[in-house]
């Protein structure tokens, strides 16, 4: 497959959905609104939810963007090779227009046609039906007309095969879409999601959301039959640069070789700390950007921990000095510079000021830790 850039992958893909006479929708912030239970914009579909209940959208019925999104639930996850606090995800949507047979007709031909995916390479998995709806036989036959093999695609239950924002909201089945990623190049016969999960890598879900669940959990059928997708900006790339993980994609490289510069420390030698400081400057910058500060109360406490783990880490590495530590910052910022347009003098000003409230908690920390080790001595403990 042709390696493309993140920019190019943007660009064939904005290209594609204009053809299809889609409309880009600006994205939303990433700081959810008050009404929201989440903290942060987690789905490119989250700021369309009244519109697929049928609320008329003033863009029409056929959107596209890249939404940014925050997900602080894998936190603990980051430094591996695909996770991420900050991502971005593709959508395309049908608000009551097209449903399945176009989405996944749509879906398939821009990966062969448009990004040159070879379809030996693809596999997908369709819901295999329970009380709330049946096996979903047309996106299965769908599927089969656009050109994949029956053995390539899997009947997977609502655990896997199922989608909602949360425990209330607009919902349905889905088709989720993988990309071989295993030791041979192609799949031997018989290889599938359900048979050979760990060879396949999730790169699409077109959700068909077609229900309402409400908070008594019950189920009832929308006025109008949607199409939601999402496709990990982050992830594609790794897939189209063929790289090991998404930090090695042009979207990180540029920030890792300034890191390995600063520090005089290898990328390699320091794999995982280097990934999480990468991670989380480029979400607090993303957040800070959005306009959020840190504080001790909800999204402003998350974003406070995600700056004090990147410094922490940081500060493992290398200690900066201040002007050292303010040079670096404007380093960063340039490093990830083409993801969106950053207020450089603001998102100094809030991260600087945390990072230099975080060391003097640090410092009362290391004295009381150190007056309590004298107390003990002066006692006659033996403390180390
Ligand atoms: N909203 C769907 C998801 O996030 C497409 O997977």
């Amino acid at each position: 497959m042709q390696s493309l850039t993140s920019q190019e992958i943007r660009q064939r893909r904005s290209d594609f959905w204009t053809s299809k006479q889609h409309v880009n929708l600006p994205e939303a912030s990433l700081i959810a609104d008050k009404e929201s239970t989440a903290l942060f914009n987690v789905a490119g579909m989250q700021p369309l939810i009244p519109y697929l209940a049928g609320k008329e959208h003033p863009l029409g019925h056929r959107l596209f963007n890249i939404q940014k999104c925050v997900r602080t639930v894998d936190i603990d996850e980051v430094g591996d090779s695909s996770h991420l606090t900050f991502f971005e995800m593709m959508g395309n949507w049908s608000l009551g227009d097209y449903f399945k047979q176009e989405a996944i007709q749509w879906s398939y031909e821009f990966l062969v046609e448009k990004l040159n995916f070879d379809p030996r390479k693809l596999a997908v998995t369709v819901f295999e039906g329970n009380e709330d709806a049946p096996r979903d036989e047309i996106a299965f036959e769908a599927w089969k007309k656009a050109g994949l093999p029956e053995e390539r695609i899997s009947f997977l239950d609502a655990k896997n095969n199922r989608w909602s924002p949360g425990p209330v909201g607009p919902c349905g089945p889905d088709t989720e879409i993988y990309y071989r990623v295993g030791e041979s190049e192609f799949p031997p016969a018989g290889s599938n999601v359900k048979t050979d999960e760990d060879n396949w890598l999730e790169i699409w879900n077109n959700v068909f959301m077609e229900f309402y669940r409400d908070e008594k959990g019950e189920l009832t059928k929308l006025s109008q039959h949607n199409v939601d997708t999402g496709m990990g900006f982050e992830r594609m790339c790794k897939v189209m640069q063929n790289k090991e993980s998404v930090y090695e994609t042009d979207l990180f490289t540029p920030f890792l070789e300034m890191l390995e510069k600063n520090t005089r420390l290898s990328y390699v030698d320091n794999k995982r700390r280097f990934r999480i400081i990468a991670d989380h400057l480029r979400t607090s910058f993303m957040l800070i950007n959005d306009g959020l500060t840190p504080s001790n109360l909800g999204a402003g406490y998350v974003l406070r921990m995600i700056i004090r783990r990147a410094y922490y880490n940081l500060f493992l590495l290398k200690k900066f000095s201040q002007s050292e530590l303010d040079l670096f910052v404007s380093k960063a910022l340039e490093s990830f510079k083409g993801l969106r347009d950053f207020d450089e003098l603001t998102i100094k000003r809030v991260l600087l000021a945390e990072i230099a409230q975080f060391e003097k908690t640090l410092a009362n920390g290391e004295k009381n830790l150190n007056d309590f080790l004298n107390k003990l001595e002066a006692q006659g403990e033996k403390v180390l």
